[in-house]
């Protein structure tokens, strides 16, 4: 069966960017969130974004209209008996996602695949919530969606190939380039960045620089379009932290270990960009 109708769950960041590109590629998308000012808030973002496409010719006011019309606010799990595929875009915690899937087995019918942007967490315990582990799959979107080319596929252990494949045809249909990955905890993007971010936050504990320093020599030093203490804070140092606990977790080894500044931040709830303050203050 063809993918027509998809439905987001998690109407932050990344799922307010997931619908965007879902429905500038001409899926029927509905977008759900806990909290409705979230959703709400998604769609005027989406909003600018789309008028700013406009505004740089990459597309007209036609093909603005014909995208938001695609993009329903839904207001109830269930809704997802009427939808092909989900994308799940929630915070990055097992027990949050574990409850949505479970959830989502019983709402959606046989053939509707699901599919989890985690960061970090094992797709097949996430898959094991359900009766359907063959239709789960992890689909790992970049920040800021409209703009990042990768998405990492992973397979569960029962990940069937039939969902393998219509996961990489989405992908390619919304104009992104799908890379398959193994499901080790972090896959490959987080491995290697979120241990960089979190040495240059030790870097800041330990006094070694201040974080305008840090984020300059990353930036002039290696070409990075932002320094990696902006990019916590870009990313969200609550989904930073998480992914740091997961690798320190599934590998066992301490050069994982969350730097503790990094905790007090999140304790403090200045979690970066989204929440106006993290490392730096954002209006
Ligand atoms: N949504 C939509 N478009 C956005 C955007 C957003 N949130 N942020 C920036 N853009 C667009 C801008 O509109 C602009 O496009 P136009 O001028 O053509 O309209 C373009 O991106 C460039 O933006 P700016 O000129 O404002 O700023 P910039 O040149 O510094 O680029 C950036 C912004 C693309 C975010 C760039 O700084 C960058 O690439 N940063 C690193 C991003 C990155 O590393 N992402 C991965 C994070 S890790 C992750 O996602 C995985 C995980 O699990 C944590
Ligand atoms: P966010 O905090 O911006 O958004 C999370 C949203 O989920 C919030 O709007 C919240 O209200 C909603 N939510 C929480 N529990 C819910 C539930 N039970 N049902 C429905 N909605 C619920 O976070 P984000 O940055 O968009 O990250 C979302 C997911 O994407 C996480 O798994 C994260 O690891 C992953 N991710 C994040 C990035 C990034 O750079 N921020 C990049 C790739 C993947």
């Amino acid at each position: 069966m063809k993918i027509r109708k998809i439905m987001v769950i998690g109407a932050g960041q990344m799922g307010a960017g997931i619908a965007q590109v879902c429905a500038q590629a001409g899926y029927d998308v509905l977008l759900y969130d806990l909290h409705e000012e979230k959703t709400k808030k998604a769609l005027h973002r989406i909003d600018q974004n789309l008028a700013r496409n406009v505004e740089k010719q990459r597309m007209d006011e036609q093909e603005k209209e014909a995208a938001r019309k695609k993009i329903t606010q839904a207001h109830s799990l269930q809704d997802a008996s009427a939808v092909d595929m989900v994308i799940e875009a929630v915070v990055e915690k097992m027990n949050v996602k574990r409850d949505i899937f479970a959830q989502l087995d019983e709402i959606t019918q046989d053939h509707t695949i699901l599919a989890s942007n985690t960061s970090s967490l094992p797709i097949t315990e996430i898959a094991a919530a359900t009766d359907r582990p063959e239709r789960v799959i992890g689909m790992h979107f970049m920040n800021p969606v409209p703009v990042m080319k990768l998405v990492e596929i992973i397979r569960g252990l029962a990940t069937e190939d039939e969902v393998y494949k219509k996961v990489e045809d989405v992908t390619k249909t919304i104009g992104k380039m799908p890379v398959e990955v193994n499901d080790f905890p972090g896959f490959v993007s987080n491995r290697i960045l979120m241990p960089m971010i979190n040495e240059a936050i030790y870097t800041l504990y330990e006094g070694v620089a201040t974080k305008e320093a840090i984020d300059e020599v990353m930036k002039l030093g290696m070409n990075h379009p932002m320094g990696p203490i902006q990019l916590a804070d870009f990313i969200g140092l609550d989904t930073c932290l998480s992914i740091m606990e997961i690798l320190h977790e599934g590998f066992g080894d301490d050069k994982y270990r969350p730097c503790p500044l990094l905790r007090k931040y999140v304790k403090a709830g200045w979690v970066g960009k989204k929440a106006g303050r993290g490392f730096y203050t954002y209006e």
